[in-house]
């Protein structure tokens, strides 16, 4: 990759793609700033050197159309918090007055661009799209490591027209993720959470060529006991994979991999804070509940696997961890792989939440900013947003 020490910057436009799209409460505040300071060395570096510097992100999913609910305003007000230095924002990238707003910016200040997929170039790596983004830089630099694994105009596009540049959270990353990679003592872990099932089981199957245990709870864990029978009760579960996860639970006992799926879990008739929660096993599951986190006794084995790991990778929470009476699961995981001595990788703004708010970051050896981009990453996949660092 590129090395941003190699670029000069001093009075020029420095593109800069950012992955500031920050898990947010339910009044649209952010609730976690990580992957914003995570990206501050590479922010403080090309402002202290003199570069004029234009930010590109996303903030949920859009679908190409402005939508006030997924504006980075409030993310650029925060930003302006962190760092000691003027942020402006932009409303529409396209317009003759961004364009006024870039000419203006003097070395040292930033302009953060509205939300990226406001525009359906953007996830369509609209070559026109990238071309008009590019015009609004000098050079490129990305550091969204998390969005790496998604080949959009601002990912990746955009970089075959500016002299491209890995900022350093893209560098560290790409670094530690390959040190799990390159030396996996054994035995290997992958805890695997978080209710988008769709994205993650293809990397199940693939982990199951390459590790020793993968330890299954959160929504996904839904889909893998309805199919073994189990009644779920109103529990989110994705229908359409239920053969799928069958067959993934054959390759597991195929190849001697250790699956474990809850054996309890902690059901409530609604998500909420006051919301009457009890235990109970899974074949004790009634119709009118949800499964909305893993049980004391699944708990208590899932620490005891962890206990004897060497190397894991961890990605999603293991119930709605938001809410005190869902969130033991998850708190007992966290608190186990921090306890540990294994090599361990987080994935995945939720799990990484979930370690920041019990202050337990000194115990896992690398956060990653990343959810779907570290597990495709590890899985060996070249993630494109890397590759448009290499140009
Ligand atoms: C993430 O949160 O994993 C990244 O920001 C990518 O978001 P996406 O899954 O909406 O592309």
């Amino acid at each position: 990759m590129n090395n941003l020490r190699d670029a000069e910057v001093a009075g020029k436009k420095v593109l800069m793609r950012v992955d500031f799209n920050v898990p947010r409460d339910k009044d649209g505040n952010i609730s976690d700033d990580a992957k914003m300071t995570a990206a501050l060395p590479t922010i403080e570096y090309i402002l202290h050197n003199g570069g004029k510097l234009i930010l590109i992100s996303h903030l949920g999913r859009p679908k190409g159309k402005v939508n006030e609910k997924y504006s980075l305003k409030k993310v650029a007000s925060h930003l302006e918090d962190l760092i000691s230095a003027v942020v402006k924002m932009t409303g529409d990238l396209t317009s003759a007055e961004t364009k006024k707003m870039v000419d203006a910016l003097e070395p040292g200040e930033v302009l953060v661009l509205e939300n990226i997929r406001f525009y359906p170039g953007e996830e369509k790596n609209d070559d026109d799209f990238a071309k008009q983004l590019a015009s609004l830089g000098d050079i490129y630099v990305n550091d969204a490591f998390g969005t790496a694994h998604r080949a959009h105009a601002s990912t990746a596009g955009v970089a075959k027209y500016l002299p491209a540049y890995a900022g350093f959270l893209m560098e560290k990353e790409v670094e530690m993720l390959n040190e799990v990679i390159e030396s996996p003592e054994s035995p290997r872990m992958a805890i695997m959470g978080g209710a988008k099932i769709a994205d993650k089981i293809g990397l199940i199957d693939n982990f199951l060529d390459k590790l020793d245990t993968i330890i299954i709870g959160g929504g996904m864990a839904n889909t893998f006991l309805k199919a073994m029978n189990k009644n779920i009760g109103k529990s989110i579960c994705a229908d359409e994979l239920l053969q799928e996860a069958l067959r993934l639970l054959k390759k597991a006992q195929q190849k001697g991999v250790k699956f474990l799926l809850p054996v309890d879990v902690v059901v409530a008739s609604e998500i909420s804070a006051d919301a009457k929660s009890s235990v109970v096993g899974v074949d004790n599951v009634s119709d009118e509940v949800m499964i909305l986190d893993i049980g004391p006794k699944t708990a208590h084995d899932f620490v005891e696997q962890i206990s004897k790991a060497k190397t894991i990778v961890w990605n999603g929470p293991l119930g709605v961890y938001e809410y005190d009476q869902f969130a033991e699961g998850t708190n007992s995981i966290a608190r186990a792989v921090a306890a540990c001595s294994a090599v361990s990788v987080i994935g995945g703004g939720e799990s990484a939440a979930a370690v920041h708010k019990l202050g337990l970051e000194e115990g896992i050896t690398h956060i990653s900013t990343g959810g779907g981009a570290t597990l495709e990453f590890l899985e060996g996949k070249k993630l494109p947003g890397v590759a448009a660092c290499e140009n």
